[in-house]
């Protein structure tokens, strides 16, 4: 009966916020409660889920007054994508997770599609000092039914109570559309050298960079293209920041954008330029695609403003639009990655980033067990919290290296490295449901180029409906989501002739929900 009556209950809370939506500031009333009614199978016990229904990406990240917040596209009324409103979470941690009423509703001018927010420290926009403001796309449904391509501007609204209650701008859209289809997702930063607002946003097939004094009146700076070589889907979700290089004085900027189609893997990805930004142009001498993730799940992910410590923080959402709206959830969809820390490194084939788990995921993490390795042909490690936990070793190498990871009905998700091909691959064919989507089939067998290594460092991290791999502390990384039917509780370790493991531990995770 309990789980029917807060269904009931949630429906009638629904009810009454679906009809305040279009007031300047709702009230929101909601069971913020964990319940147990959260806790379905391919529930992630340390991924941030909506605590219902439909997520896609991650918005309007900024860390204010101990706290950091985590807006995301948020459908609130089923489990597939719909007219787009702001979610909204809050951490002192950025792995326990607080919900908090949505954020923004759509509009007259439309639904609200992604962006990011700022804090206004010295109130120029004059919404109040510290006022946190939320910049984000208007996507007009009827002017694109009509057939019209403007149907995307971008829009403010700010908030004076840390991002509890908000007010939209009167006279939104502040950028209007200059003629292109897909306009949006602004990210706004304060660029500390020319003392002014700027913002990266989409333009179709290239980023463009405006320029504010106050968020309100924008100016364009430029537009950055790339020749690709490969054929990618539409550009989606900039970021652009600096980042010093590791080991050196040398400081580089880094873009990110997102590509709806054409990842290494299939469907959607993350990529990244590394180049030069003089405050009004951005520049690179790179000629390839790097991507931040090669496995099939990380979507979209941009950086926090603000990060107190002046950390590069990124998440990302855990999906890919190829397969995203039938994965076998049943009363939420999508996770978003663990936070990552971006660093920046160089080597002899040029700058690349690395994307790590953050380092506060420790803090969750048991104390390791230790597991010895005497050179032996193969490990078994049997625990019942397999699905619920981090593991990590060295591998010397000199032939094909296997981890496999599976359970009791014989579904295994399996991990190979060939150190004479330089290959990495990943293969969740077998890993527990796939039938859902034939895209998820599709991508299941992922290979990878990673160079021939005799060393290389892994840690994969396993939570109930995915796997993320590190390896080299993120030099490269694969992000998978699976659906095992029951957990997998059997981690098997094979390193190859003539190979060596060096410091095998494991830890359990706790559950943050
Ligand atoms: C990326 C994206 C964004 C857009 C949002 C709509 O996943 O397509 O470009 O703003 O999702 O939900």
């Amino acid at each position: 009966m309990k789980p029917l009556f807060s269904i009931l209950i949630s429906l009638v809370f629904g009810l009454v916020i679906y009809s305040c939506k279009e007031t300047a500031n709702p009230t929101v009333v909601e069971n913020l409660e964990t319940s147990e009614d959260i806790r379905e199978l391919y529930r992630p016990r340390f991924h941030f889920t909506p605590k219902a229904n439909w997520m896609n990406d991650p918005n309007g990240m900024v860390y204010y007054n101990g706290q950091y917040h985590l807006f995301y596209q948020y459908y609130p009324d089923s489990t597939v994508w719909g007219p787009m409103h702001w979610g909204h979470a809050r951490s002192k941690d950025l792995l326990h997770w607080e919900h908090r009423p949505i954020a923004l509703y759509p509009d007259e001018l439309g639904y609200i599609f992604s962006g990011s927010a700022v804090i206004d420290k010295e109130n120029t926009a004059g919404f109040g000092k510290n006022a946190m403001i939320a910049i984000y796309t208007y996507h007009d449904p009827e002017l694109e039914k009509e057939g019209s391509i403007l149907f995307q501007t971008q829009g403010i609204a700010y908030s004076n109570d840390e991002g509890e209650t908000w007010t939209k701008y009167k006279g939104n859209p502040v950028i209007p559309n200059p003629g292109v289809r897909d306009f949006r997702d602004p990210k706004v930063f304060w660029n500390q050298d020319k003392q002014k607002w700027q913002m990266v946003l989409v333009a179709k097939d290239h980023v463009q960079i405006y320029e504010s004094e106050d968020l309100k009146a924008w100016h364009k700076l430029s537009d950055f293209r790339f020749e690709d070589k490969e054929k990618l889907g539409v550009w989606e979700c900039p970021d652009l920041f600096k980042l010093p290089v590791e080991n050196g004085e040398e400081e580089k900027w880094v873009l990110i954008i997102s590509h709806g189609d054409g990842a290494p893997n299939g469907g959607s990805g993350t990529r990244y330029f590394i180049g030069d930004y003089d405050g009004t142009l951005f520049t690179t001498d790179q000629s390839e695609s790097l991507w931040l993730d090669w496995g099939t799940d990380n979507y979209a992910g941009v950086t926090w403003n603000n990060e107190p410590n002046n950390r590069r923080i990124f998440i990302g959402w855990m999906s890919n639009w190829d397969y995203a709206t039938s994965t076998p959830t049943e009363q939420w969809r999508s996770a978003m990655t663990l936070p990552r820390e971006l660093s920046l490194h160089k080597n002899a084939g040029g700058y690349y980033l690395k994307n790590n788990a953050i380092p506060e995921f420790t803090d969750i993490s048991s104390t390791p067990q230790k597991i010895a390795f005497d050179n032996e042909n193969q490990i078994t490690i049997k625990r019942t919290d397999l699905q619920q936990s981090s593991l990590r070793f060295n591998a010397e190498l000199n032939s094909e290296l296997q981890i496999i990871l599976a359970n009791k009905s014989g579904e295994k998700f399996v991990v190979m490295y060939n150190p004479e091909t330089g290959i990495f691959s990943a293969d969740r064919t077998k890993s527990g449901e796939t039938g859902f989507n034939q895209k998820f089939i599709n991508s299941s067998q992922q290979n990878i180029q990673i160079g021939k290594r005799d060393q290389l460092d892994f840690r994969l991290i396993l939570d109930s409906c995915s796997i993320e791999i590190f390896i080299n502390e993120g030099e490269f990384v694969l992000t998978n989501q699976i659906f095992p039917k029951e957990e997998y509780t059997e981690l098997k370790i094979i390193p190859g002739k003539n190979s060596t493991i060096n410091n095998l531990e494991i830890r359990s995770i706790k559950s943050v929900i």
